[in-house]
């Protein structure tokens, strides 16, 4: 389980206000912003919001990439400033930047993970044999992943960050640059983890995923949680038909990257 209690995080840009600007000026982004809301065990939480929210900050900062400014945050009762180490050994996580060790195979990835994890050589094999079954990798294991496909080095993220059988799986938008047969097996996959009691959380832009497999939804819009609840909450709370259409409503704003 996942308690998130008023998790704040701020960063300082430079900008220049013009080409011919001498001195840059500094600016304080508050990326997240007192965010506050719980993930269960044996749910999918679905973490929604627009580009720029504050999505991939909140999953960095549980996944002890990166410290809050105030706020706390623990995970099965681990605190996230006091005790980290046990908190990285209870987490599964697949961030943003999917960086794999271009020389070593999808097996060898998986199981050096599983190393730095502390787990024994058989039972790493072992566990990297069914996550290569079920992630559809037989033919790539022992490839040395250089030169996989965007779906390829995903999967094999995917495998690596469930290597040690973690209890809870924080995911930033992990079907994205999947095909339709990849994208229906990550689900499955979830749908499984949820199965098996784990606390899932992911983020998402894809509104049928997040109906087909969340139990509740939280939805960050410019650092502030707007909405926590059910899928159908949404609706019932915006008078709305859609999920999409609530989501539109509660991050209160239409607005488009052509807006
Ligand atoms: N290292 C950083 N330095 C400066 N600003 C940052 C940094 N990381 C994130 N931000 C800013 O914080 C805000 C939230 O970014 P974040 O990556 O958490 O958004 P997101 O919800 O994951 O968006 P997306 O849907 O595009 O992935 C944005 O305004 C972003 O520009
Ligand atoms: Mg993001």
């Amino acid at each position: 389980m996942i308690v998130v209690d008023t998790l704040t995080k701020k960063f300082t840009t430079k900008e220049r206000t013009s080409a011919f600007a001498l001195r840059a000026t500094t600016r304080e982004v508050t990326a997240v912003d007192r965010v506050t809301f719980e993930a269960r065990d044996g749910e999918v939480t679905g973490l929604l919001g627009p580009n720029g929210a504050g999505k991939t900050t909140t999953l960095r900062m549980l996944s002890t990439l990166l410290s809050p400014d105030s706020g706390k945050a623990s995970i099965d009762g681990a605190d996230l400033a006091t005790q980290k180490a046990a908190i990285r050994r209870k987490l599964g996580v697949l961030g943003d930047a999917k960086g794999l060790y271009w020389r070593l195979s999808a097996r060898e990835n998986m199981m050096y993970f599983a190393k730095l994890q502390g787990m024994n050589e058989t039972d790493a094999k072992q566990r990297a044999d069914v996550l290569i079954r079920e992630l559809g990798l037989e033919a790539l294991g022992d490839r040395p992943t250089q030169g996989f496909s965007q779906g390829e080095r995903m999967k094999v993220a995917i495998g690596r960050s469930l290597i040690h059988n973690p209890q809870t799986v924080l995911l930033d938008e992990p079907t994205n640059g999947l095909d339709i047969m990849s994208t229906r097996s990550m689900r499955d996959l979830i749908r499984g983890l949820k199965a098996q009691g784990k606390c899932v959380l992911f983020s998402s832009h894809i509104m049928q995923e997040v109906a087909a497999l969340c139990d509740r939804i939280v939805i960050i819009a410019k650092g502030h949680v707007v909405f926590n609840g059910t899928p159908q909450e949404v609706l019932s709370t915006t008078g709305l038909a859609s999920l999409e259409d609530g989501f539109v409503k509660l991050i209160g704003s239409d607005e488009g990257l052509f807006a």
